[in-house]
């Protein structure tokens, strides 16, 4: 045991009983390389690489979710679908970071609730595919599986895994992170600075409604600057990282023994997920993040019954810990309302606290006409309210939303204010996986998630 006293070094493959457990197990959507030595040489360079994140961070994560489960913050959890390593620039990440401070006040203002902010952002890098392989004009070639993996430009070069990409996306990682917290820490956080976040965006009627929003919350400050406030609270906002944690080439080297407790925790994020194409209970990634000590969330399509919901907790979260257990729920507007109400009424009445937090972007895609992946605005609006009514019915605490967003004036997704019909999809669609909503589209649902939160909140008093 002496090993895990000595400071967090490189776990030797097996050091800790049972982590590579899912080596035996069936592992889904991992890609085809095409040079297994070139792999294991990208493996072993990022296992000598330093943590991107800590494990008291983690923790520290942890226990903040652990008040969301008890009703007492709201988690926001905002990014790309994809982050590609073209688009990781400075102007793109602090348009994103600024975008989620933005909406974080927004609902902190509105709800009166402590917000946790969590970018999907600094690693979510790789994606699940339904097919392995994609074919046009009669050429089929490997699916684009993320920037971690391969290059979206359909050529057999780019298509082809390149696992030099490995370590290409811990670096990008890492500068997108470092970037994160200059941001969040070093003073563009600072709360006296909300009229600042707004700059650089268009001028539209999101943007309004935040300035005035903005001068509130100044005079708010003012106010008590003149009473001798004290504000070095004020100065710095948490800022979290999190992804689907899809890619074992990726999270097996970055995943690191804490020197204090002796347990893993996997360092590529404070947040760590598993898709609704890798939940299986019986296969590797339920069983390698649940002997991780991050928080873990689980994404829940239409189909999950209660039984799946049981297995899971019992799988992830055996000790009952509020904050361990995220259930991130991607229904689609038209089924939440019933899909929903009974997995609430069944964990409700186990000693089980789970996070609840609504995507309401992953059950509401569609293609349209000319071959545009897009959502509509109205069916994300619906989706979230329907996720409330949900928590209201049932007595359940509405713990949080998960969204694609882009702090870019992109346009990907339907409707909002500005109105963007199928015809303008094709004017600024930038990304190479889902759609996201752009900046005003993001303030507008802000805007909208703090009348429901507060409503609720106002119910519930
Ligand atoms: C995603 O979050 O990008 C994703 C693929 O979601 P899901 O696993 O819910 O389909
Ligand atoms: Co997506």
């Amino acid at each position: 045991m002496s090993t895990f006293t000595e400071p967090i070094t490189l776990p030797a493959p097996g050091v800790v009983e049972g982590l590579d457990e899912w080596k035996k197990l069936e592992v889904f959507q991992q890609p085809n390389w095409p040079d297994e030595a070139a792999v294991e040489s990208a493996r072993a360079q990022l296992r000598t690489f330093p943590q991107l994140v800590f494990a008291g961070e983690v923790d520290q994560l942890r226990a903040r979710l652990g008040d969301v489960a008890q009703g007492k913050a709201f988690l926001l959890q905002g990014g790309d679908c994809a982050e590609t390593f073209a688009h990781a620039t400075a102007d793109k990440i602090k348009a994103r970071v600024k975008t989620i401070l933005q909406m974080a006040i927004v609902l902190t203002y509105g709800a009166s609730l402590p917000v946790i902010k969590m970018g999907r952002m600094a690693g979510q890098f790789s994606k699940p595919r339904s097919s392995d392989t994609e074919t046009r004009d009669g050429v089929t070639l490997p699916a684009y599986r993320g920037d971690v993996v391969n290059g979206y430009d359909f050529t057999p070069e780019s298509r082809t895994p390149d696992p030099h990409r490995l370590v290409d996306g811990y670096h990008m990682a890492a500068s997108t992170l470092n970037l994160i917290r200059a941001f969040t820490q070093g003073g563009f956080a600072d709360l006296r600075e909300v009229h600042m976040w707004n700059k650089g965006f268009t001028s539209n009627p999101a943007n309004s409604r935040y300035d005035q929003l903005a001068g509130e919350i100044d005079r708010a400050v003012r106010f008590m600057d003149a009473c001798g406030a004290d504000f070095e609270e004020l100065k710095r906002a948490d800022f979290f990282v999190g992804h689907e944690a899809l890619l074992f080439d990726y999270e097996r080297p970055l995943t690191r023994i804490d020197s204090r407790t002796g347990q893993p925790y996997g360092t590529s994020a404070h947040f760590l997920w598993i898709g609704e194409r890798t939940r299986q209970l019986d296969a590797a990634h339920v069983d390698y993040l649940s002997r991780l000590r991050n928080p873990i969330g689980v994404k829940l399509g239409p189909s999950t019954s209660t039984d799946d919901v049981e297995r899971l907790i019992d799988r992830l979260d055996p000790d009952r810990e509020p904050g361990r257990l995220t259930f991130i729920t991607r229904m689609g507007a038209g089924t939440i309302r019933d899909a929903l109400p009974p997995l609430l009424e069944f964990v409700s009445k186990t000693d089980a606290l789970p996070v609840w937090v609504s995507d309401p972007m992953h059950g509401n895609s569609m293609t349209t006409s000319t071959g545009y992946k897009t959502r509509r605005f109205d069916d994300v609006v619906n989706e979230v309210r329907g996720f409330f009514e949900a928590h209201s019915q049932v007595g359940t605490f509405p713990g949080g939303v998960h969204i694609e967003l882009t702090g870019d004036d992109v346009t990907e997704c339907l409707g909002g204010a500005e109105e963007i019909d199928e015809a303008t999809l094709a004017t600024r669609y930038e990304s190479v996986c889902d759609p996201r909503l752009n900046h005003m589209q993001s303030l507008e649902l802000a805007f909208l998630i703090a009348e429901e939160l507060s409503a609720h909140s106002q119910a519930s008093a």
